[in-house]
C-alpha cells in the first residue's frame, strides 16, 4: 500500500490529522492497534479549551459540541473552609467547555467515516523504517494474520505514549526529560447530576479532589491516592465519603449529591517531553512526545494543537516548501514546555503531602491565586490556553 502521509495512532491527535490533511487534498491512511470502539469508549479528558474548540468549529465538527457541549466561565479553588471562583471570561476573555474525549473521538470518527478516510484496526508488530529518506515505510500485521507495508511520504507517530514512534528517534538524537509524581488519581464516572455548576479543584490535608462532569446526569470525579493503589481496596462508601470530606460537603450548606458509580480506575500521574518533534520524515504528535499530569487538563488540548501546526506544515512540505515543517519542532515545543510548567505548577499546588512546609507554601499559593487579580489572571490564561501558534 502507499500513500503520501501513514499516521500510527487513531486518537484524537492521529484522527484530527486525516481530517486536516484531508481538507488540504492530502491523503493518509490511519493505523491503530485496538478497534474503533475500543478507542471511542475511553474515557478520558473532559475540558476543552478556547482554542481547542474554535479549530474543531471552524473546521465544522462544533455542531455537537455547541449542542451538547457545557461553556464553563471558570473553575473553583478551594481549601478547607474556603471556596474562591475565578471567572476566566471576566480574567482573560477566554472560557473552557466541558466535552469528553468520547465525544470528541465520536464526531472525529463519524466526520472521517463520511469522507471514506482509510483506517486500519486491530493491528499488530508495527514498525517504522527509513524514516531518514524520503520512502519511509511502516510494517505490520493486519487482523487477519497477513503482513503488510505501508510506503509513505511521511510518517506521523500519533501512537502515544506507548507506541514505537517515540523509540524510532535514534538515541543519538532525541533528549527527553521525566517526571513521576508520588500519587495517582482515582477516576469515577457517577449517574448523579453534578453537585456544582463549574469544576471544583480541592486542595485537602487528606488528598485533593476534584469534582467535574460528563453532562446534566453524569459526574465525573477524581481522588489523590498513593501510587500502585488497587482500586478495589476503594469501595463505593470509600469513594463517596473521601470525596464528600476532601470537597467540603457541609460546608456553607454545600452538599455533595452521590449516585450509581458507572467506572473507575487509577491513573499514574507522569511529566514527560521527547525532542526534537520530528526526525528526518518522521513526524510525533500529542502524547507519543509528551505526557502531562491532568492537573491542568491539558494532555488533549496539546494533542490538538500539536496537530493545528502540523497539517499546514505537512500539507507544504508535500508540495516542495519545507520551511514550516522545519519550524515544526520547535514551534510546538514552545507550547509543550508552557504546558509542562502549567500542569506541574497546578499538580504541586493542589496535591498534599506530609510534609509541613510543603503545605504553607501550597496556602500560601492558593491564597495568593485566590486573591489577585494577577495571580487569578495567570492560571486562567494558562488553564482557558493561548492561542495555536503560541
Ligand atoms: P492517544 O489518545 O493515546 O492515542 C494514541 C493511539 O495510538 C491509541 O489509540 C493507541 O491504541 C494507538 N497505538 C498505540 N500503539 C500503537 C501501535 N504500535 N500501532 C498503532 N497504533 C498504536 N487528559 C486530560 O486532559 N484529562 C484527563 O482526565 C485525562 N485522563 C487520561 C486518562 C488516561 C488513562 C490516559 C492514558 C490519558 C488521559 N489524559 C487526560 C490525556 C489525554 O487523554 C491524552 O493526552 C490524549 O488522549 C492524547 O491523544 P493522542 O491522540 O496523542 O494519544
Ligand atoms: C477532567 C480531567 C482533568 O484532568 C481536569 O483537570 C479536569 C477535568 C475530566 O475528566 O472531566
Amino acid at each position: 500500500m502507499r500513500t503520501q502521509v501513514a499516521i500510527v495512532g487513531a486518537g484524537p491527535a492521529g484522527v484530527l490529522l486525516s481530517h486536516l490533511l484531508a481538507a488540504d487534498g492530502i491523503e493518509s491512511v490511519v493505523l491503530e492497534t485496538r478497534s474503533e470502539e475500543y478507542v471511542a469508549s475511553r474515557i478520558r479528558a473532559g475540558i476543552l479549551e478556547q482554542s481547542t474548540v474554535d479549530l474543531l468549529t471552524d473546521i465544522g465538527l462544533g455542531d455537537r459540541l455547541a449542542r451538547e457541549g457545557d461553556q464553563h466561565h471558570g473553575i473553583y479553588l478551594q481549601w478547607p473552609g474556603e471556596r474562591h471562583h475565578l471567572d476566566f471570561v471576566d480574567l482573560v476573555g477566554r472560557s473552557v467547555w466541558v466535552y469528553g474525549q468520547t465525544e470528541v473521538q465520536k464526531d472525529l470518527v463519524a466526520a472521517a467515516h463520511a469522507r471514506s478516510q482509510a483506517f486500519v484496526y486491530e493491528i499488530s508488530d508495527t514498525a517504522l523504517h527509513d524514516l531518514e529518506t524520503d520512502r519511509p515505510s511502516v510494517t505490520y500485521t493486519d487482523a487477519n494474520g497477513a503482513s503488510q507495508r505501508l510506503e509513505a511520504d511521511v510518517v506521523v507517530g500519533c501512537d502515544g505514549s506507548f507506541g514505537p514512534s517515540r523509540g524510532a528517534v535514534p538515541e543519538r538524537v532525541r533528549r527527553t526529560w521525566g517526571r513521576t509524581y508520588p500519587y495517582s488519581w482515582l477516576g469515577i464516572l457517577a449517574d448523579v447530576a453534578p453537585s456544582t455548576d463549574e469544576l471544583i479543584y480541592a486542595w485537602h490535608p487528606d488528598g485533593f479532589a476534584l469534582h467535574s462532569m460528563r453532562s446534566s446526569s453524569v459526574s465525573r470525579f477524581y481522588l489523590q491516592v498513593p501510587n500502585d493503589t488497587d482500586v478495589a481496596t476503594w469501595s463505593d462508601d470509600r469513594i463517596w465519603d473521601g470525596l464528600a470530606t476532601r470537597l467540603g460537603h457541609g460546608q456553607d450548606g454545600w452538599e455533595l449529591a452521590t449516585g450509581t458509580i458507572t467506572d473507575r480506575s487509577v491513573l499514574p500521574m507522569r511529566s514527560f517531553v521527547q525532542q526534537p518533534m520530528r526526525h528526518g520524515r518522521l513526524f510525533l504528535a500529542g502524547d507519543a512526545a509528551h505526557l502531562v499530569p491532568p492537573t491542568g487538563a491539558k494532555g488533549l488540548n496539546l494533542a490538538v494543537a500539536d496537530v493545528a501546526l502540523l497539517a499546514p506544515a505537512l500539507t507544504a512540505l508535500l508540495k516542495g516548501d519545507a520551511a514550516l515543517a522545519d519550524a515544526y519542532s520547535d514551534a510546538a515545543l514552545r507550547r509543550v514546555w508552557r504546558c509542562t510548567h502549567f500542569s506541574w505548577w497546578m499538580t504541586t499546588m493542589l496535591h498534599s503531602n506530609d510534609d509541613p512546609f510543603d503545605r504553607e507554601l501550597q496556602l500560601s499559593q492558593l491564597r495568593w491565586v485566590a486573591s489577585s487579580r494577577a495571580g487569578a489572571a495567570g492560571l486562567a490564561e494558562n488553564y482557558a490556553g493561548l492561542p495555536i501558534g503560541f
